[in-house]
């Protein structure tokens, strides 16, 4: 730096205090790129050294406010998450006491007449019926809210042992067909061959109920279900296809969200608190694999879950 240029930068600042000015209000502006540039400043040739000075200085407390504006910052964006998940939780809760109450204010109306009433044979063995079968919902309700907590707090733990895909499907879709026969609808299989491996077949097992019940559920009478599986490259695959109403792609985005219910309703009446799918979800990806749909309004649905062969098997 030469003499002359000090002196003059001493003398006629100006033009520093301009660089420094524009560089305060770069960062001021929400621009911390500017912020190299404000601490190379006193380093630079010809700077004046009071520039240079309010520079380091500007620069120290820049570094002091950033670190303290951080915590802030951090707290708050927490304490707005937690409020917000804490928003999501109580959601969750009345939407779970509520979809319990109904059932219960049912059981309890039909337990009351049992009681109290002189009733015929025949009405007496439909309410049992009836205790029986809204007594499941609940039992189902209450399963799959445990579910999600343990999903949600990490403790998911898979019992893994050697099992085939195939028969698990095959077995599953046995369980579901007196179910689908009574509403009127086909289930059909088309189950290849395809070699053992590790899965944990209660939970997978409860995987494919979901798809099958949600295929019979939201289809009409007169349509036919199928399960079909088959080995892809390195990976298995599982396809529940319905011929049902199909899903909107608009509302593609929400299918797997907890406690999400779409506009496509049962068609029988049936239950469910849109937790079905959030579990299919997560315990497909706690295998390792991963759930695809395609969906045609009008046409139909086809869920595939891909889980990739365990080599162990
Ligand atoms: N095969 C399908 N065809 C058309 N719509 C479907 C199908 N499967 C799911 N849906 C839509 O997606 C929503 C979410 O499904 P999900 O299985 O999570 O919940 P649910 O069946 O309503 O309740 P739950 O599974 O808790 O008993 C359903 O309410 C329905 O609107
Ligand atoms: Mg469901």
């Amino acid at each position: 730096m030469s003499k002359d240029k000090h002196e003059q930068s001493a003398l006629f600042p100006n033009e520093d205090v301009a660089t420094l000015a524009q560089i305060i209000h770069t960062i001021a502006k929400g621009d911390f790129s500017a912020t190299d540039k404000l601490y190379e400043l006193p380093g630079q040739a010809g700077i004046s050294p009071e520039v240079a000075n309010l520079a380091e200085s500007f620069g120290m407390l820049l570094v002091r406010m950033e670190a303290g504006d951080f915590h802030i910052e951090r707290a708050a964006e927490v304490e707005e998450r937690l409020k917000e998940l804490n928003e999501l939780k109580n959601e969750h809760l009345a939407i779970a006491a509520h979809d319990l109450r109904n059932p219960l204010s049912a059981i309890r109306n039909m337990a009351q007449m049992l009681v109290e009433m002189e009733l015929t044979e025949k009405t007496k063995e439909e309410f049992l019926h009836s205790i029986y079968r809204v007594s499941n919902q609940m039992l189902t309700l209450v399963n799959n809210l445990l579910d999600v907590a343990v999903i949600e707090s990490g403790n998911l733990e898979l019992t893994l042992k050697q099992g085939n895909l195939s028969a698990l499907a095959a077995e599953r879709a046995e369980i579901i067909k007196p179910v689908a026969l009574k509403k009127g609808l086909a289930v059909n299989t088309s189950l290849g061959v395809v070699p053992d491996s590790i899965f944990d077949a209660d939970r997978l097992g409860q995987v494919i109920d979901n798809l099958l019940s949600n295929a019979v559920k939201f289809s009409q009478p007169e349509t036919t279900v199928l399960i079909s599986s088959r080995l892809v490259d390195i990976n298995f695959e599982i396809t529940v296809a319905d011929q049902g109403p199909g899903i909107p792609e608009s509302e593609l985005d929400n299918l797997f969200a907890k406690f999400e219910k779409l506009s496509v309703q049962p068609t029988a009446g049936e239950r469910g608190a849109g937790l079905g799918l959030s579990i299919v979800m997560d315990v497909v990806a706690a295998h390792g694999g991963r759930v695809d749909v395609q969906s045609t309004v009008g046409k139909g649905t086809a869920f595939t879950i891909t889980l990739p062969v365990d080599a162990s098997a």
